[in-house]
């Protein structure tokens, strides 16, 4: 977990990296398996509700802090019409449509556990639900009632989650992405979207919410630490072409003993956007922002409050100064020196077609600290054998794990030949081995694997496997028959659970 530095305990992870294939099916090492646990469209709990599309995310909450029973946290990021909602009808979709667009987003709660030696979905499950694009949420923070979100205090449902993290107070934080298509579709005001959202898998009464202060962009991740001085940090990335690294600071501090009522620290705070060329956090204040757009009316105009700053934090991060990069998907903490990894994935507009990994440094190892040193970590390429990092994730033995989303249209294609299709490769940030890449898994045809998720003994691996057969134009005829459930050869976005890991 983000929060505990470790010594690396084991002598790490036994296995016989993979080839790259092109196979439609999810390879992986000789002696591990997998199993699929919730597909697109299965029942998860006695009142009928549905797993929704396209997952990604997945994160793992501990029953009893058991490594055989938990609550999966799985993001829903889009919806193909092919699958779901249909085509739409006479260029506009329909009220049923919508409805069928916004269920099949945002996130499911599903139970699961080890019954007769195999992982099952437990449908009887008491927590087991959905958050979808319906949900109400409330809005929190500096933004909350202001001009910005044109006076709202809550806003309608959660699309776009592409992935997230876990907070200290076992909440669940996902991260609303490429919302714009969603909230255009379906006529909603695109200033309430775009935000951390926070869950309490375990509570339903725990009311859902976007915290402002954590910004508005495209945002991939939120990674949590705490730092030197007891505040929580969140580090996000904002996947665009040239878009920044950004970081948020609590202004109060962290108090186990308060709980979840800690979730009041994503409130207030101060939003940082990096400064790689000086290795300096910019704090996107509204007095910040305002004297640097002195003299320019249109900017004056723009940023009046700090409910202006942070549903524009891009355009506040570049007026500050802050610097462009190549796509920030996700930014994980290490567990061992608490440096963080950032995946660049690629970036066109620069010729950077196979992206990289960056380390950032913070000052004096604090995660709160105003200024950093970096590093590019790891290169993508046909040296390293991967291409396109995306989802991050540390075991406990410092392996930085990542998996790859190469776009379904140029795999097995020109640059991108030799990689296969997308894959999941363990990196050692420590060791002989450091920086090296080793293919574990390779996904099925125009899938991207997302969101892994351990379980605390590191036994089991939750892994997505996203939009299979993306490229299918004629259902009768798809590019991928993954995974062959409920008797079809249509492809279903589905959650697998890995086993047979050997230490
Ligand atoms: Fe939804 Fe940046 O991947
Ligand atoms: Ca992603
Ligand atoms: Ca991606
Ligand atoms: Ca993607």
């Amino acid at each position: 977990d983000s929060l505990m530095r470790m010594k690396p305990r084991k002598k790490g992870f036994k296995f016989h990296p993979i080839a790259p294939t092109d196979k439609d099916d999810l390879v992986l090492p000789k002696g591990y398996q997998y199993e699929v646990i919730a597909s697109y469209g299965d029942v998860i709990n006695k009142k009928g509700d549905t797993f929704g599309f396209n997952n990604d995310f997945t994160m793992y909450f501990p029953i009893d802090k058991s490594s055989e029973h938990g609550l999966l946290w799985v993001n829903h990021e889009y919806t193909n019409p092919l699958y779901v909602e249909g085509e739409k009808v006479n260029g506009k979709y329909t009220p049923a449509q919508i409805e069928k667009m916004l269920y099949n987003q945002g996130g499911s709660i599903i139970e699961v556990k080890v019954k007769n030696g195999k992982w099952m979905l437990d449908t009887n499950s008491a927590y087991a639900r959905r958050v979808t694009g319906l949900t109400p949420f409330a809005l929190t923070g500096p933004a909350k009632g202001t001009a910005a979100v044109n006076g709202a205090t809550s806003a309608q449902g959660t699309f776009a989650n592409c992935s997230g993290g876990r907070t200290p107070w076992n909440t669940v934080l996902s991260c609303e992405e490429n919302y714009e298509d969603t909230s255009k579709a379906a006529n909603l005001d695109q200033t309430h979207y775009g935000w951390v959202i926070e869950v309490d898998p375990f509570d339903p009464n725990f009311k859902v919410r976007k915290h402002t202060a954590l910004g508005r962009f495209n945002h991939e991740n939120a990674s949590v630490g705490i730092s030197n001085d007891g505040r929580v940090v969140v580090y996000m990335g904002d996947d665009k072409k040239d878009a920044c690294v950004y970081k948020f600071v609590s202004k109060g501090k962290y108090a186990a003993a308060k709980g979840k009522d800690n979730s009041k620290l994503l409130e207030e705070g101060t939003l940082y956007a990096a400064d790689l060329a000086n290795g300096k956090w910019l704090p996107l204040t509204i007095e910040a922002v305002r004297e640097k757009a002195a003299g320019k009316a249109d900017l004056l105009e723009k940023f009046k409050t700090q409910g202006d700053v942070v549903v524009n934090a891009h355009d506040a991060a570049i007026l500050l100064g802050a610097t462009p990069t190549d796509r920030p998907e996700d930014v994980e903490i290490s567990p061992l020196d608490g440096t963080v990894f950032i995946a660049h994935t690629n970036n066109d507009k620069h010729g950077n077609i196979h992206g990289h990994i960056t380390r950032f440094f913070e000052k004096d190892e604090d995660h709160g600290a105003e200024s950093f040193e970096f590093e590019i970590f790891a290169a993508g390429g046909r040296q390293s054998g991967f291409s396109a990092p995306d989802n991050l994730t540390f075991d406990s033995n410092a392996n930085l794990w990542t998996v790859t989303d190469i776009s379904s249209s140029k795999l097995n294609s020109g640059a991108w030949t030799s990689f296969g299709n997308n894959g999941m490769f363990m990196i050692p940030t420590i060791g002989r081995d450091k920086g090296e890449a080793f293919q574990f898994a390779s996904a099925p045809k125009e899938a991207e694997l997302t969101g892994p998720s351990f379980t605390p003994n590191e036994k089991t691996l939750f892994l997505s496997v996203q939009h299979p057969g993306e490229e299918t134009e004629d259902k009768a005829n798809p590019t991928s028959t993954w995974p062959q459930v409920r008797g079809g050869n249509t492809p279903r976005p589905s959650v697998v659970a890995i086993t047979g890991f050997k230490f």
